[in-house]
């Protein structure tokens, strides 16, 4: 039997609401399969715990978190706290921390699930995205200088590292060689002239070992109009920080919303732990009300279980949500139901056990 210490950071606004319906999931799939089992340990950290400690987390939470299998995160970040700290000192510092260079977010439209798009099947939307998770736009470099003078001038600085650049895109390749996909690069060579030339470069070499993957560059005006357009075209996405960011809010857009998007912040080679959170925020007009859809971290917690070697759990989560999208008996708000948060995710441990 493997045991996994989960550390739980529930965090903000529907962060908890949503969390405690993962855990349900988790322990029911432990519970049927019997080759595992969980114990979770929740940390009080986020926009709360700053207003009474003046910290996001304690200083020595890294340290804390170390000791973990795996780090499952709600949300962070609502009205109150400004949410560069709330963001910057919590989910950054953990991402950056723990060097989860990789964001996976799977963006696949489920039989059931509502598309805006016209004339698109649900075979049609089956996308990996996997986006540079550790520097980039993100790396958080730059000044702000002659602070509140007329001179004012800010510089938010784009990190490229070779090691940084190379490292994801051959995770891509890796995945789309594995998996007998396309890989798509989306980058903007054509204006950011350093940053994204170099990416594409290295796009080109790491390719040179991959001759048996067909690859396609964009740039990401054009990858998010194909996305609304032609979204069949995508397979493997690979992408820079700032623009997977925003490509997987599409995503999610046109896979049945935010309630479904999950994601994954993975260090692929274990030094430590990984982090497991679902593309949404803390939903603050909605927190509270017991109506958040819990699916986009149930299927988040799959992604847990496919990293710990259960990939099949992963697949079945994923087979439960669709057929709960199919029959439509227990779905939140944001689907077009009248269940509550719990409800939703009761409903999904039934279908599971099934
Ligand atoms: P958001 O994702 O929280 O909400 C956008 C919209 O989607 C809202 O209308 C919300 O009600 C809806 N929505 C999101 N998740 C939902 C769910 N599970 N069920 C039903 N509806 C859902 O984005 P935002 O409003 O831009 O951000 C709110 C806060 O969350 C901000 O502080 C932001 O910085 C933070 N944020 C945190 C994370 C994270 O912790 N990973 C991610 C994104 C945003
Ligand atoms: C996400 C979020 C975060 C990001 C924010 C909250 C810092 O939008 O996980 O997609 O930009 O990475
Ligand atoms: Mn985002």
């Amino acid at each position: 039997m493997n045991h996994y210490n989960i550390a739980v950071i529930a965090g903000d606004g529907i962060g908890p609401e949503v969390i405690a319906e993962a855990k349900k999931v988790l322990c029911a799939a432990a519970e049927t399969d019997g080759r595992f089992s969980f114990s979770f340990t929740d940390y009080p950290w986020g926009c709360e715990y700053y207003l009474k400690t003046g910290e996001m987390m304690p200083k020595d939470a890294l340290k804390t978190l170390s000791g973990y299998d795996a780090i499952l995160l709600g949300a962070v970040g609502y009205p109150g706290v400004p949410d560069h700290v709330s963001l910057r000192d919590l989910l950054l510092e953990i991402r950056h921390g723990f060097d989860e260079y990789i964001n996976l977010r799977p963006v696949k439209l489920l039989h059931g699930a509502p598309c805006p798009l016209a004339g698109v099947q649900p075979e049609d939307i089956n996308m990996t995205f996997i986006r540079e998770n550790s520097e980039g736009e993100y790396a958080g470099s730059g000044a702000w200088l002659y602070r509140d003078t007329p001179q004012e001038v800010v510089i938010q600085n784009g990190v490229f590292s070779r090691m940084g650049c190379e490292r994801v895109i051959r995770y891509a390749y890796e995945l789309a060689k594995k998996e007998g996909k396309t890989l798509t690069s989306v980058s903007k060579g054509n204006a950011l002239n350093y940053s994204m030339v170099f990416w594409d470069q290295i796009f080109e070499e790491v390719g040179r070992e991959y001759p048996e993957v067909e690859t396609h560059s964009l740039l990401v005006d054009a990858a998010s109009m194909f996305m609304v357009k032609d979204p069949k075209r995508f397979e493997i996405v690979v992408t820079s920080n700032l623009f997977g960011d925003i490509l997987t809010d599409l995503g999610a857009a046109i896979a049945g919303g935010m309630g479904l998007a999950a994601g994954a912040n993975l260090n692929p080679e274990r030094k430590y732990p990984s982090m497991f959170e679902p593309i949404h925020g803390s939903a603050p007009d909605i927190a509270g009300k017991g109506i958040a859809n819990p699916l986009a971290s149930a299927w988040t917690a799959g992604q847990m279980l496919t990293f710990f070697g259960y990939p099949e759990w992963e697949e079945r989560i994923v087979c439960a949500i669709e057929r709960m999208l199919v029959e439509k008996k227990a779905l939140t708000p944001d689907l077009g139901g009248s269940a509550s948060t719990s409800e939703c995710g009761d409903e999904l441990v039934r279908v599971l056990g099934e």
